[in-house]
């Protein structure tokens, strides 16, 4: 996405969706984690699923006490609430949607290491925060809605201290889709998927090395079917709390991820690096 016009309609639409009450009523079928999971078996529980997401980009980037996180597009908080209480780390968790900001404390109230989190609005693209001033650089499932990703890059790039970490997962577009798939991805998120490629170039071009990648996209379709089975499951409280029009809406949208997942084109990558020490 190149205009800058077409940038701020896209993310006026992003914080319209995280901050309406149909994102509200997605919490009873997500819970605190707003990602695809690693679903074990016919009957899980996709709360549980996404968590298994998170514990396992936690160990791939080595998290451990002590250390001060910066996460953005932190949803409601429940990766900053499991870095804080299972991993001893400091969490700065931001985001641009006010509402869910206002979730996430409300959330963390009373939650175990909620002490040592602290939760404050943040574009990712624009960060308030000073350079080298993180250990770990965390960013979940969100980097696919960046109007301009090499920035948001930069951004990690230069708050995080040489040797800190980049921990990221992300949806990612996977092989050359055909022009009918290419349409369902762009239907899905508007300023373009990148493939696991372009992260691995993008995060050395902002400054990161020795990155590690790790191919989690056959979790993609199976967790996909489940949230939208769960949607449906859960049609009329999600619609008690917004609109019979928004959970028909929303389910729309989710018959086109799992059309997209079912292409083969739509796959979803961990990846960790290190900020270089030397320029
Ligand atoms: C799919 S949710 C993931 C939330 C969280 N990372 C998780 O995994 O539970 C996407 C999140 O990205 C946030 N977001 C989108 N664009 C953003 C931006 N430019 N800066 C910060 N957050 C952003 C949304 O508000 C939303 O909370």
């Amino acid at each position: 996405m190149t205009k800058s016009s077409d940038a701020e309609t896209f993310q006026a639409e992003i914080i319209r969706r995280y901050d309406a009450p149909m994102y509200r009523a997605m919490l009873e079928v997500y819970g605190d984690q707003i990602h695809p999971g690693f679903l074990e078996g016919d009957d899980d529980d996709i709360r549980e699923a996404a968590l298994r997401a998170t514990a396992r980009l936690a160990q791939l980037a080595n998290i451990t006490a002590g250390a001060s996180v910066l996460e953005t597009a932190c949803g409601v908080g429940g990766t900053a609430r499991y870095l804080a209480a299972a991993r001893g780390a400091t969490v700065v968790a931001t985001n641009i949607a006010r509402s869910q900001l206002a979730t996430a404390e409300e959330w963390t109230r009373n939650a175990p290491g909620a002490g040592r989190i602290r939760f404050e609005f943040a574009d990712y693209h624009a960060l308030p925060y000073a350079d080298s001033s993180f250990d770990v650089y965390w960013c979940q499932d969100s980097l696919l809605f960046s109007t301009d990703k090499p920035r948001a890059l930069a951004e990690a790039a230069r708050v995080v201290r040489p040797g800190g970490i980049i921990a990221i997962s992300d949806l990612v577009v996977v092989g050359t889709p055909v022009p009918d798939a290419a349409a369902l991805l762009t239907a899905i998120s508007a300023p373009g998927f990148w493939s696991a490629e372009d992260y691995r170039n993008g995060l050395t071009a902002a400054g990161f090395e020795g990155i590690v990648v790790e191919d989690w996209s056959r979790h993609v379709l199976p967790s996909f079917d489940l949230l939208t089975a769960e949607i449906a499951a859960k049609r009329a409280q999600l619609a008690a709390i917004a609109s019979e029009a928004d959970v028909a809406e929303t389910l729309e949208r989710y018959a086109l991820w799992c059309k997209a997942s079912r292409t083969g084109n739509l796959g979803w990558v961990a990846l960790v690096g290190i900020r270089r020490t030397m320029p």
